[in-house]
């Protein structure tokens, strides 16, 4: 599963105005997106998600400022730094993920296939870890 976070490179129409970034559902994102939600004046000591979603992909982008992202999958792990406002990660459903080390003028955008649901929410990593250790199990044997 970790093998599906990945870096999206989002197209810039850059001019002597300044610079633009074209992010589309479906396109540059590869889900429909349903749910945006940012995260800013997080100090750097704050280590916040610490979760993983039943259905829920992410696509997440620091539009500014810098941050870095721990992803997780149960067995391996891979930190990922946002640091340039048209580059992204993708995270797949069912993925642990940790944001952490913001910096002051850090604004992370999120962008959500799903809408707002606390129950597709797994907040305990013990848990998280059943489940997917189970899951595994489950399709070695198959
Ligand atoms: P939380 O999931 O802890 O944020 P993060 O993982 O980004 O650190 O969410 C903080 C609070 O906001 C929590 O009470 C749930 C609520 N919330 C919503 O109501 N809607 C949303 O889309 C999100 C992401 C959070």
């Amino acid at each position: 599963m970790i093998e599906q976070c990945r870096l999206i490179e989002f197209p810039q129409k850059g001019d002597d105005r300044g610079h633009l970034v074209i992010v589309e559902g479906n396109q540059d994102i590869p889900f429909e997106i349903k749910r945006v939600f940012y995260i800013y004046g997080s100090d750097k000591e704050v280590i916040r998600g610490k979760h993983a979603n039943y259905n829920t992909e992410f696509v997440l982008i620091n539009v500014a400022g810098t941050s870095k992202v721990k992803v997780d999958d149960g067995i391996n792990q891979k930190i990922f730094r946002l640091d340039r406002p048209h580059i992204g990660i993708y995270l797949p459903k069912m993925v642990w993920k940790d944001m952490y080390d913001f910096s002051h003028d850090s604004v992370l955008l999120v962008l959500a296939s799903e809408h707002y649901d606390e129950n597709e929410y797994i907040r305990s990593y013990s848990k998280y870890l059943e489940i997917v250790r189970k899951k595994f199990e489950e399709e070695t044997l198959c």
